[in-house]
């Protein structure tokens, strides 16, 4: 553990450019808030500690906090957002005294590798140091101003540069590594006589300088420092982090994805070798795809676990588990809380919810089948219902074992099929059917002779 060093993670401000009732900072990207992403590039760094300044939507931010859950972090609150400086001034006197060093961070830079801050914390030695990159188009940025000896003299924000100093390419990423005592000596100096008004954490870059220990710029690659302000931005890096991870599934792991263009996955997804993504397949945060599997094509899966070599073709699910070599769709809509067993098979329009459907049985076709606990070896014909909800209460349904529920079955629950039991076509069962027995409840048929041609007549 880094025992001297803490984060600052600035994350009070508002996103006016957004234009969104959502702090920015919540906004996610390929399945994870944009908080999130700063927070798991700090996460391997393993500091002794991380201060998230929270402001704007501060409740929701912090519960995102407890979501993502790094260690050692607290949150203190900047009520009114005056600023970059202003917010690291807040999270200052929260920090541990065994704290000699701050990697401040803004929360707002998803595409952020751990790799990168390492080498800021490395380059950094005993000075400060800050990330800076060459960007193509530097708009929005502090621009570096260097000194006659290629030192950094200060930054300026881009809505207070000149015209020479809108041309500098080398931009400010808003990352430093400085040392405590340094940083609270010029935290007391700032002010706020700029374009906004607004105290910059920018300036103590001028304010070190002038202090006889500039700050030591470290070169980063501008996509990975790069910021979101906007939502052009967020679709913008949501589709890089996308495509790093879909290359990452590629190369490294051995997935095939036939077309990645149209492949969705979010960072979190795992998806294990000889797996095959179909295109039109989309993956959400807390997948879980098992080795072989087929996907798609237009498969739409979120929190879900699929087993190996199971095929989950044109369908919805939602926190379902599919068991190794299961069958799925096409359009089939696994609900919350579904779980099918090795083998089985759900099949075309069947709907599942809080089910499991055991080892090898299935659901072909045209089915409901919701909150039930389905044997092994069962067959479920097609248009069958349970029916599990009366206005008021839901009710569980039991299929045991080998059953076979006839085509149209009703079943009203609570109501149990015993094991080997059959039920008639069309029944509308109310009632429990005992272990291999047949349960048949709908009216006799009458067949009027020559009823048709009396009725022509
Ligand atoms: C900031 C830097 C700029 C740099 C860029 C890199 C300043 C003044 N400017 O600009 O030099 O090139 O980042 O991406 O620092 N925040 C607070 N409280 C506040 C204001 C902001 O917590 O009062 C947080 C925001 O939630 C955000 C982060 O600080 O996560 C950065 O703020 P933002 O407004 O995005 O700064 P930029 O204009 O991008
Ligand atoms: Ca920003």
């Amino acid at each position: 553990m880094r025992s001297d060093t803490a984060a600052i993670v600035l994350a009070a401000g508002k996103g006016t450019r957004f234009r969104s009732e959502v702090a920015k900072v919540l906004h996610r990207a390929a399945g994870r808030s944009l908080l999130g992403h700063v927070l798991d590039a700090v996460r391997p760094l393993e500091l002794a500690q991380t201060v998230v300044v929270v402001g704007h939507q501060a409740e929701d931010v912090e519960a995102e906090l407890a979501q993502v859950e790094l260690p050692r972090t607290t949150s203190v609150l900047q009520a009114e957002q005056r600023g970059t400086g202003h917010a690291v001034q807040q999270a200052v006197p929260a920090l541990d005294p065994a704290i000699r060093r701050v990697l401040i961070l803004p929360g707002d830079t998803p595409l952020l590798p751990a790799a990168v801050l390492e080498e800021l914390l490395d380059g950094a030695g005993t000075g400060g140091a800050m990330l800076t990159a060459r960007m193509a188009d530097p708009h929005g940025y502090g621009r570096v101003v260097r000194a006659a000896d290629g030192t950094v003299e200060r930054v300026v924000e881009h809505r207070d540069a000149s015209p020479a100093q809108l041309a500098i390419a080398e931009i400010n990423a808003g990352m430093y590594v400085l040392d405590r005592a340094g940083l609270e000596a010029a935290l007391g100096r700032l002010g706020d006589d700029n374009a906004q008004s607004e105290i910059y954490l920018t300036d103590i870059v001028a304010l070190l300088a002038g202090a006889g220990s500039p700050v030591a710029a470290i070169d980063a690659p501008a996509a990975a420092i790069a910021g979101v302000n906007d939502r052009a931005q967020l679709a913008d890096a949501a589709a890089r982090l996308r495509a790093g991870h879909l290359d990452h599934l590629l190369r490294e792991v051995g997935v095939s994805v036939v077309d990645p263009s149209s492949t969705y996955v979010d960072v979190d997804v795992e998806v294990a070798r000889d797996a095959v993504l179909l295109p039109g397949t989309i993956l959400e945060a807390g997948t879980r795809i098992g080795p072989g599997a087929v996907i798609g094509p237009h498969s739409h899966l979120t929190a879900c676990t699929v087993g190996a070599g199971a095929t989950v073709h044109s369908t919805r699910a939602e926190q379902a588990t599919i068991g190794d070599g299961a069958a799925v769709g096409p359009f089939s809509h696994l609900r919350v809380g579904t779980v099918l067993g090795a083998h089985a098979k759900v099949g075309a329009y069947a709907e599942t919810k809080n089910a499991s459907v055991g080892e090898g049985s299935k659901v072909p076709h045209l089915a409901y089948v919701g909150d039930a606990t389905v044997g092994a070896g069962v067959n479920i014909a097609c248009g069958v219902i349970t029916v599990n909800y009366d206005g008021r209460t839901k009710s569980h349904t039991t299929i045991e074992d080998g059953a076979f529920v006839g085509c149209d079955t009703m079943l009203v629950a609570p109501v149990t099929i015993g094991a080997g039991a059959y039920t008639a076509a069309g029944s509308t069962i109310t009632e429990d059917v005992p272990a291999g027995a047949l349960g048949i409840a709908r009216s006799r048929q009458t067949t009027k002779e020559g009823w048709a041609e009396r009725r022509r007549g």
